[in-house]
C-alpha cells in the first residue's frame, strides 16, 4: 500500500480522529499497566481482549441457571437447546459461509474439530495416503497430522509431505511458503495426497496463505483440503464458500475475542454437508434436531455442518461468542475491519523500516495481500532479540515471543490506534 504517511506523532492522531472504527476500542477492556496507563495490547492474535458487553451475557446465562435451572434449556428468552443456532448466522458471515445450510457450526475446540474433520476427510487409500502439511505448522497440527497418519496405519515419516520453503531463499530458518512452491509439490506428488492441510494465516511468519488458490489446486489433483483458521478469523476477509475449501476449522479466542480457551468453530462445504457416505465420529447433539430426545439408537445427523456436534455446549463460552460476534456486526463486519488492518500494518510496516529498518527485519511478506495485521520481527543483530523483548514488556508494551527468534505484534483494527503503533517503534527503538 503506497500510502503518503508521515513520521510524526500528530499524523498518526490525526488518522485516529479520521478513523470511522475508532469508537470501537470503547467497547473494550484494554489492559493497564501499575502506573494506571493503558497499555499498547499488540497480541490480539493470542488472546483478543474482552468485550465490555461480555459480563452482561455471561450473566444473563447464569441468571438464567439461578432462576430456571434446567428449564432454561426450553424456556426463557435465548433457550439453551437451540443456543448455539445464534451464533451461526454472524459466524458464517464472518468467514464467507452459505447462509442456505448450515455450513458453520461453533463446537469443542480447535484440534478437537480438527481430528473430528479429518475422521470425515481424511480417508487414505495405499495408493493415495499422504498429508500435505507446512514444515513449520503449529505443533498441535502437526501432533495431530502425525496422530491420524498412525491412526491409519501409516508411517508419518512417509506420510507426512513437508512443504519447506524454496531452498534458494535460505536466509532464515522458517521462511514464507509461495503458492507456486505448493504448485510443484502437488504437481509432483499430489496423485499421492489425500488430504492438504494448510493454516490461513501462518502462526510465525504472519504469511496469509491464497485459499483460493490453493484450493484450486489440490481439487485439480484430486486432494481434500482444509485450512486451520485459528490466525485468518476475524482477520481476513474469507470466502469459504466461494472458494469451494473442503473443511476448515478455527479458534475463537483471538481475534474473535471470545475468552481463554473458548469454543472453537468449524466449516463444512455444503457440497458435503448432505453427505452419507462420510465416516464421522457422531455424538447425540449431531442428531436429528426433531427426535433428539426420544432417546433412540440409530443416529441421523442434522443436515450441514451441524451434524458433527458431539455434546451439549458450554453456555457461558457461547454467550461470549454472541457478545463478541455483536461487535463485529456493528462494525459492519470483516470488510470495514480489513480495510483499516491494511492501513494499520501498512503504517506500522512504514514505520519499522523509515526508523529502524537498519536493526529490524519483517518476516512477514510485504505484499498486504500475503498477510493480515500481524507483523513477524527478527531483530537483526543475533542473539539480543530476546532482551530487546523483555523491554518492550517493562516498557508496557504487550506482544509476544516465538522461539527461535521472532517477536509478534499484530495492531488490531477493533480496538488499537495508529497512536499506539506510532508509540510502539518509538520503544522499540529506544529498546534496540
Ligand atoms: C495456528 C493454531 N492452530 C491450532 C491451535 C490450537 O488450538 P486449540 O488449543 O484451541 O486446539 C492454535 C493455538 O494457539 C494455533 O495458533
Amino acid at each position: 500500500m503506497n500510502e503518503p504517511f508521515e513520521p510524526g506523532r500528530n499524523f498518526a492522531v490525526a488518522l485516529d480522529r479520521g478513523d470511522p472504527l475508532g469508537r470501537f476500542r470503547d467497547e473494550f477492556h484494554v489492559p493497564t499497566r501499575e502506573n494506571g496507563e493503558e497499555e499498547i495490547y499488540f497480541t490480539g492474535n493470542s488472546l483478543g481482549l474482552l468485550p465490555r458487553r461480555t459480563p452482561k451475557y455471561v450473566e444473563e446465562e447464569l441468571q438464567k441457571w439461578k432462576r430456571l435451572a434446567v428449564k432454561a434449556h426450553f424456556s426463557g428468552e435465548n433457550p439453551w437447546l437451540p443456543y448455539h443456532e445464534l451464533l451461526a448466522e454472524p459466524m458464517a458471515r464472518l468467514v464467507g459461509a452459505s447462509a442456505s445450510i448450515s455450513e458453520v457450526v461453533t463446537m469443542n475446540s480447535l484440534t478437537v474439530n480438527l481430528h473430528l474433520m479429518m475422521t470425515s476427510f481424511y480417508r487414505p487409500t495405499r495408493e493415495r495416503h499422504r498429508i500435505l502439511l507446512e514444515d513449520h505448522a503449529f505443533p498441535s497440527d502437526d501432533y495431530a497430522l502425525e496422530s491420524q497418519a498412525i491412526v491409519h496405519g501409516f508411517d508419518p515419516a512417509e506420510a507426512l509431505v513437508r512443504l519447506r520453503p524454496d531452498a534458494q531463499k535460505g536466509k532464515h530458518s522458517i521462511e514464507t511458503i509461495d503458492t507456486a512452491d505448493i504448485a510443484r509439490v502437488l504437481e509432483r506428488e499430489g496423485e499421492s495426497i489425500a488430504l492438504v492441510l494448510l493454516p490461513g494465516v501462518q502462526y510465525y511468519t504472519g504469511q496469509a496463505f491464497e485459499i483460493e488458490a490453493i484450493t484450486r489446486l489440490a481439487h485439480a489433483k484430486g486432494c481434500v483440503v482444509g485450512f486451520d483458521l485459528a490466525h485468518a478469523a476475524g482477520n481476513l476477509v474469507l470466502h469459504l464458500h466461494d472458494w469451494n475449501v473442503d473443511f476448515a476449522v478455527w479458534c475463537t479466542y483471538k481475534y474473535l475475542n471470545s475468552g481463554p480457551g473458548s469454543v472453537g468453530a468449524g466449516f463444512v462445504h455444503e457440497r458435503h454437508g448432505m453427505r452419507r457416505d462420510l465416516p464421522r465420529l457422531s455424538g447425540w447433539w449431531g442428531h436429528d434436531k426433531e427426535s433428539r430426545f426420544r432417546m433412540e439408537p440409530g443416529f441421523r445427523p442434522i443436515p450441514g455442518a451441524e451434524g458433527w456436534q458431539l455434546s451439549n455446549p458450554p453456555i457461558l463460552s457461547l454467550a461470549a461468542i454472541r457478545a463478541s460476534l455483536e461487535v463485529f456486526m456493528e462494525a459492519g463486519g470483516m470488510e470495514p475491519l480489513r480495510e483499516k488492518s491494511l492501513r494499520l500494518t501498512a503504517y506500522l510496516e512504514w514505520l519499522l523500516e523509515r526508523e529502524i529498518g537498519d536493526s529490524v527485519e519483517i518476516l512477514t511478506p510485504a505484499n498486504p495481500r500475503q498477510r493480515g495485521c500481524q507483523l513477524s520481527l527478527r531483530v537483526k543483530s543475533s542473539g539480543s532479540g530476546r532482551t530487546v523483548f523483555e523491554k518492550l514488556e517493562t516498557s508496557g508494551v504487550t506482544c509476544d515471543w516465538r522461539e527461535p527468534d521472532v517477536i509478534r505484534v499484530a495492531p488490531v483494527p477493533l480496538y488499537n490506534r495508529y497512536e499506539e503503533v506510532h508509540r510502539f517503534v518509538e520503544i522499540l527503538r529506544n529498546a534496540l
